[in-house]
């Protein structure tokens, strides 16, 4: 397996795990999906190689995705150190990033439409590609 596969793996087991209560910043529905439509049903079969779900994956994979989110890859900047879109670079965005701690978002996702977004950004927003295929 690609090493990027494991990174997106790592940081989607990461975020699942995110928790806490906070109120959510403005983001733009975070329950509409998006992946383009033609590329969704691909997106979604993608599943993580470390157990059925995400959240199944072991605390070694869930540290090495954390140290990932608060690292290299950033995305604390703007997603926060809790997870839940308010990070200080995401303040000025709009749409807000995505708060990680709603349930009601996981709840209409698969963890390969969020791997599919971390790798290729979500069109028009703040949420540019964060890992080429070639990491
Ligand atoms: C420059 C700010 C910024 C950084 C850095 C950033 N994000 Fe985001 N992220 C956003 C914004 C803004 C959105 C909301 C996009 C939208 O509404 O479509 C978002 C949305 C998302 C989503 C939700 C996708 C969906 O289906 O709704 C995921 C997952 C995500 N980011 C993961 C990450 C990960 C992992 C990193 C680090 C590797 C990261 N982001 C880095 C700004 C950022």
């Amino acid at each position: 397996m690609k090493f990027s596969m494991k990174v997106l793996v790592m940081l989607t087991a990461a975020m699942f795990l995110t928790s806490g209560l906070a109120i959510a910043g403005p983001e733009k529905d975070p329950l509409k999906a998006r992946v383009p439509a033609d590329k969704r049903a691909k997106a979604k079969k993608n599943k993580s190689p470390y157990g059925k779900k995400s959240k199944d994956a072991s605390p070694e994979v869930i540290a090495e995705g954390k140290a990932i989110f608060a690292g290299k890859g950033t995305c604390v900047n703007c997603h926060g150190p809790l997870g839940d879109g308010k990070g200080k670079a995401g303040a000025v965005l709009n749409p807000g990033p995505r708060d990680f701690t709603n349930c009601k978002f996981h709840k209409k996702r698969k963890e390969g439409e969020l791997m599919w977004i971390i790798k290729n950004g979500s069109v028009g927003t703040g949420m540019v590609p964060t890992y080429s295929s070639n990491h």
